[in-house]
């Protein structure tokens, strides 16, 4: 049970909060590098742990991340002009690079002034399709991460981002329940809405999301990795060949401080949930194959083809109880949520809550061990932090073996571990308890 004292920690994200220090050690995605189309394209607004800054990219396609408010009389920088090899304010014309250095001071001609300040920007690098940064203590600065979908041909990833009124936590605990997939996303994870253990997933299979059995109330196994956990959710299968009884078992790996890895049977989603605020969320999806996607086919099977809800231009799904999260009851004859896929399913679900769930109030149950592992390790890696210590996972540099496991049949009491030996990582391995 978690208390209310312990959910101010795990929820608020701001500078001077437990949870906003830890994060700030960690390299996050800022944005989606599509929002950033060409060298010298308009400049983003983007809110990351409470704080706004503005996202560029310059003439040479670099990627660079400052402060929203100028540091000469504080005009935003959203609404500066980005030109040979810079972004410039509006107001009086600082112009500013990349890397902080003040290229001009049109009101104030002393280079020597220029070349004494810095404007705040932060470390930015681009990869997998989107802008990372870092905003934690210059000294501390830990290694880049680096996941599986960083590697192999760009038309095999797809990366979405959609922003959610809702703290980061209630979206991430989303994804770390297996037993709401057969429910809430029943359309696609049992579409006859019953039981179906001979479902195979096509091999040209979007929405494979499918569970392989119609089990909605898995028993959760859990072990804990040094960047956090992995949990598998075992259903009960069809006996195997030989006639032994086995499950049905799907593995999700969890990464701080924002990541898990879903596993469907054709690729994998890798989703990261990044605080803008205490009460709003960007989430990116990161799906990531063998095989090229179709984009547009992919938004339809994901429920992002709705522009009234969310469009790619500024990313923000539009929902509240003035339009009831975007549920339309005319059609839960046939789509069971009436929320129309994947993603404002867990969205609207994750808004519906109210911004930051009391967590207090809660009845939890077994199926929701590995929520409950979720915020136990988080309460466990900032106070690690706050003691001096190293938050979980912080200085592994390589992350693209880490994988999910689609559902697998395996022995009842056979070792889903054995089907992931690199998710372990390097450490030491810690006891599995649930
Ligand atoms: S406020 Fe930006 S240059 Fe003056
Ligand atoms: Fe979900």
């Amino acid at each position: 049970m978690i208390s209310a004292a312990e959910n101010e920690i795990l929820t608020r994200v701001g500078p001077e909060t437990p949870m906003g220090r830890m994060m700030r050690r960690y390299w996050l995605p800022v944005c989606a590098g599509t929002q950033l189309p060409e060298p010298d394209s308009a400049p983003l607004h983007t809110r990351v742990l409470g704080e706004s800054f503005v996202v560029f990219r310059d003439t040479s396609g670099r990627a660079g991340v400052l402060d929203e408010l100028c540091m000469h009389r504080r005009a935003s920088l959203v609404l500066g002009r980005v030109e040979e090899g810079g972004i410039r304010c509006l107001y009086h014309g600082w112009k500013f690079s990349v890397d902080g250095d003040i290229l001009e001071t049109p009101n104030h001609c002393d280079e020597r002034f220029r070349a004494s300040l810095k404007a705040p920007a932060y470390p930015a690098r681009e990869a997998g399709g989107m802008v990372w940064a870092y905003f934690g203590p210059k000294e501390l600065e830990p290694p880049f991460q680096a996941y599986e979908f960083f590697g192999g041909p760009e038309e095999n990833r797809l990366v979405f981002r959609v922003n959610t009124p809702a703290n980061y936590l209630q979206l991430w605990e989303g994804g770390t329940d297996s037993s709401h997939v057969g429910i809430l996303h029943c359309n696609l994870a049992n579409p006859e809405w019953k039981g179906k253990p001979d479902f195979v997933p096509g091999a040209d299979d979007y929405t494979s999301v499918a569970l392989a059995v119609g089990d909605n109330a898995p028993l959760i196994d859990i072990e804990n990795t040094p960047y956090g956990y992995h949990y598998a959710a075992k259903r009960e299968g069809p006996a195997l060949a030989d006639g032994t009884s086995a499950h049905s078992v799907r593995v999700t790996a969890v990464i701080f401080p924002t990541c898990r890895i879903i596993p469907l049977a054709h690729y994998q989603f890798f989703v990261f949930e990044v605080p803008q605020s205490d009460e709003r969320t960007s989430t990116y999806f990161v799906a990531h194959g063998p095989k090229p996607f179709d984009r547009a086919k992919m938004l339809g099977v994901l429920g992002l083809d709705k522009p009234r809800l969310w469009n790619e231009a500024d990313c923000d799904y539009r929902v509240g109880p003035e339009n009831r999260y975007g549920q339309d009851r005319a059609k839960m004859g046939e789509v069971w949520s009436g929320l129309g896929g994947l993603i404002p399913e867990d969205a609207s679900i994750g808004a519906s809550m109210e911004p930051i769930v009391e967590r207090h109030k809660e009845v939890l149950v077994a199926a929701d061990a590995a929520v409950a592992r979720l915020r136990s390790r988080l309460l466990e890696s900032v106070r690690r932090h706050e003691a001096g210590g190293e938050p979980f996972g912080l200085s592994i540099a390589d992350y693209s073996k880490v994988r999910s496991l689609a559902d697998t049949h395996i022995a009842a009491g056979g070792r889903w571990q054995d089907f992931l030996p690199h998710n372990l990582g390097p450490g030491p391995k810690q006891p599995a308890r649930v």
